[in-house]
């Protein structure tokens, strides 16, 4: 049986790969009545005869089950243990004393030589702050692991390791203390969770210790902080300097991915240990379905920790372009988009009528003859009614053999397609997309001649194979190409608002490059994934919102850097209000899934700016007090506000906490739709939003204005001007929306900028009427 070389969660967070099967050992073992839990206790309740937290949880846990064994005790991000119980015994547990949640395991997926240059890093090298600050910066990626003996972990150059640093580089199978260097200066492993579901991990398969034998991993964070690694390539493509966006910030990585999946008792344990160990920044390109958040542990995880000053960034998820696709949508997260560069891998198709079509591709083999060769649809060489998406074994080879194969995407992994055309003897395969994927073209390393092609020629190949009685077809691949315009785009898989678990805050918060990402490799896999691939690469191109939530996670270890003091919530601000959502010639960002413009409900604030944001003006910070009154708005109970916050906090009687009010740098204004009868006159809907600007530059008069492209809602500011006289003084203004009753479904955007001539503070505003 083929074992799971790249596991499910990618299909979510990572557009790429193929979908797996279990073996049957992990088969059985799911069958287990035993239930991993995770037990959030009241820290503060402890009765006295016990000595210490741990004692107290081990006696809670016996006095349910004599043979169940603590998977971990948390200490930092939440207080509790996880284990494996029945549910019988979960019941149980959930009445002792002391216990505030028994939350079962949920199971998440996961979800660049260009980069620098592309957001305008390396250029204003005077701008950012100098590499001894930024050394003092740590990283932790919480993901598949590392290949340590990537260049991009090189430590030439770096200083000690920062004196905050209390983590550990822990030894497993092909990993020792030697594998951490001053660049790499932590790597841990998290499996209990895991292996409590499935079974003892198949070291034959995976290294039970932080190395990545996946490639993910390796990935996320070198594009975050990897060093700079001149003549960086894939098979020649993308050709360069790959550097991280913070090369001189350090790296801790924590392996929560394997081949089966990411388990949100050892995702907490992660960010329990992350914390701890001294991390400023924490980076997971992984999600789950959106719960409550007192239900979702990485929302849970991330509370504290940016309680404690840390800054956590997550992948939006790979959803799209379907609306409300989100993933990670707590206001404490910083939530991330993907767009492209202004960078492809053309791909030549010339059809025997003598058009030429432009695709995409990293193949980089033995190339098709010059010579046209016959070619035909997938749809028509298969006996399946899903013949189009060229599955394992649907292919008849008697109709394929010697030809060009033309397969639509989906179902599958795009470069296991051109496997399935390989195997049925087929030349070379055209990749199509269908109506979901619209022009939207990903680069893979195929391994077969193959060019990835938009709708529009997808359907204009198809129809001139259906009208040629003798239709034929060859393809040339492959070059870089750089300065493609529009740029940058909305990525078709980046997952979209509304945001259905809060629809009054605004995600994701902005976009960051995703698309065709050059960034290290695992040795362990080749860059396609696929078991058969045995092609080792150091570098790959891939792409995904995993890809670009690390982005931002490096651009906020600059921003640390240079501003020390700051909060995570005052980083998110400087890197959203300065965002651009206008190309230069002031035209909106596109959305390549429509080819129209794109809304802030596809790229909240816009694409990250680096070197504005180092400079913002004015942000909106958040503490961790508004969080609670967040929660409190959200009418949740003591118990489920303990749970989230470990807080003992009691939402005020006589407060009207708002959702509306949360201090956020972006405005999402859900309305109802009355419904009423016909040439009835409904009065305008009356909302009225509270922020808080502090400043972080020199004094001076910021003065608002609001551009709204709609008649449906009046937009009021006051005051409409804010005097700041000294840094850190806060300033408190109001916005009043008066809108009048639109259709159910309609949707609406306006822009709201504060301006004192030398700085842009602006946000997005979005109507969605109900
Ligand atoms: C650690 O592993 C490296 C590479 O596998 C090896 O060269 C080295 O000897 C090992 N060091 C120790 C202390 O085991
Ligand atoms: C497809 O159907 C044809 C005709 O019924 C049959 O001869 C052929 O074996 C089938 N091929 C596959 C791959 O199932
Ligand atoms: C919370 O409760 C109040 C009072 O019942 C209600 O007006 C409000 O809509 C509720 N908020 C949410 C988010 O459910």
């Amino acid at each position: 049986m083929k074992t799971c070389r790249v596991s499910q969660w990618f299909l979510l967070f990572l557009i790429s790969f193929s979908s797996c099967s279990f073996t049957e050992a992990q088969k059985s073992n799911q069958q287990l009545k035993k239930k991993t839990y995770i037990i959030h206790m009241d820290k503060t309740s402890m009765p006295q005869a016990f000595d210490d937290h741990f004692q107290w949880y081990d006696t809670s846990l016996k006095s349910v089950s004599d043979s169940a064994q603590m998977l971990y005790s948390y200490n930092n991000v939440i207080h509790g243990f996880s284990t494996s119980l029945t549910v019988e015994e979960a019941k149980l547990m959930e009445k002792q004393e002391g216990i505030i949640a028994v939350m079962p395991e949920m199971k998440y997926e996961l979800h660049t030589t260009r980069t620098p240059e592309f957001l305008g890093l390396g250029k204003s090298a005077s701008f950012f702050p100098a590499s001894a600050k930024v050394s003092e910066v740590i990283i932790g990626i919480l993901d598949t692991g590392v290949w340590p003996e990537l260049e991009s972990f090189s430590d030439d150059g770096l200083g000690p390791i920062p004196a905050s640093w209390k983590g550990e580089c822990e030894v497993g199978k092909n990993f020792n203390s030697s594998s951490c260097n001053r660049k790499l200066i932590g790597a841990r492993y998290f499996s209990k969770g895991y292996e409590a579901a499935f079974g003892p991990i198949d070291e034959s398969q995976e290294s039970k210790s932080p190395r990545d034998d996946d490639g993910h991993g390796s990935h996320t964070s070198t594009t975050a902080a990897g060093s700079a690694v001149t003549g960086a390539n894939l098979f020649g493509f993308a050709a360069g300097t790959a550097r991280g966006m913070a090369a001189e910030a350090r790296v801790a990585t924590y392996k929560v991915c394997w081949l089966g999946g990411c388990f949100s008792s050892d995702i907490l344990a992660a960010i329990d240990k992350s914390v701890e160990d001294g991390c400023n920044i924490v980076s997971m390109s992984l999600g789950g379905n959106s719960a409550d958040y007192y239900r979702d542990n990485v929302a849970i995880g991330a509370f504290s920790a940016a309680a404690q000053g840390v800054f956590v960034s997550c992948s939006a998820g790979n959803g799209g372009p379907s609306s409300s696709t989100l993933s990670n949508v707590a206001p404490w997260i910083t939530t991330v988009g993907a767009g492209t560069l202004d960078r492809d891998f053309p791909a030549y198709v010339t059809l025997g009528n003598g058009k030429k079509i432009t695709g995409e591709s990293l193949y980089s083999g033995k190339p098709l003859p010059n010579s046209l060769l016959p070619i035909v649809s997938a749809a028509s060489a298969s006996n399946s009614s899903s013949g189009s998406l060229c599955l394992s074994g649907t292919l008849n080879p008697a109709k394929v053999a010697g030809k060009i194969v033309v397969c639509d995407r989906g179902g599958n992994s795009r470069v296991q397609k051109g496997l399935v055309v390989k195997e049925a003897g087929g030349l070379g395969m055209i990749l199509a997309n269908t109506e979901a994927y619209g022009e939207e073209q990903l680069a893979d390393a195929h391994l077969i001649p193959t060019a990835a092609v938009g709708q529009k020629a997808g359907d204009a190949i198809k129809s001139y194979i259906s009208s040629d009685s003798n239709p034929t077809a060859t393809i040339s691949t492959g070059t870089t190409r750089l300065g493609v315009q529009p740029s940058p785009v909305v990525a078709a898989f980046s997952s979209r608002g509304p945001n259905l678990l809060t629809p009054q805050i605004l995600k994701p918060d902005l976009i960051a490059p995703g698309v065709n990402i050059l960034a290290g490799w695992t040795g362990g896999a080749g860059p396609t994934g696929l078991d058969s691939d045995k092609r080792h690469v150091a570098f790959n191109i891939i792409s995904g919102t995993s890809m670009s939530c690390p982005h931002i996670s490096g651009l906020a270890a600059l921003l640390k850097a240079a501003h020390p003091d700051w909060s995570p919530a005052a980083i998110r601000s400087a890197l959203m209000t300065t965002a651009y959502s206008t190309y230069k010639n002031g035209e909106t960002i596109q959305d390549i899934s429509n080819g129209s413009p794109s809304t802030p409900f596809d790229i909240g604030a816009g694409h990250v700016n680096p070197t504005a944001a180092l400079d913002p003006g004015l942000v909106y910070d958040t503490t961790t007090d508004d969080y609670l009154a967040f929660l409190c708005a959200l009418n949740y109970s003591s118990l489920q506000i303990k749970v989230i916050s470990k807080k003992d906090f009691t939402c005020n009687g006589n407060k009207n906490y708002k959702l509306e009010d949360l201090n956020y740098p972006s405005f999402a204004v859900p309305l109802e739709t009355p419904s009423t009868k016909r040439g009835e006159n409904v009065a305008p809907t009356t909302v009225k939003y509270t922020r808080t600007l502090t400043n972080k530059g020199a004094p001076s008069t910021y003065k608002v204005s609001v551009t709204a492209k709609i008649s449906s809602v009046k937009i009021v500011v006051a005051p409409e001007s804010l005097s700041f006289t000294e840094a850190n003084e806060q300033k408190s203004y109001t916005v009043t929306f008066i809108a009048s009753p639109m259709p159910s479904g309609s949707q609406s955007f306006a822009r709201l900028e504060w301006s004192d001539g030398k700085h842009i503070v602006g946000s997005p505003i979005a109507f969605t009427w109900t």
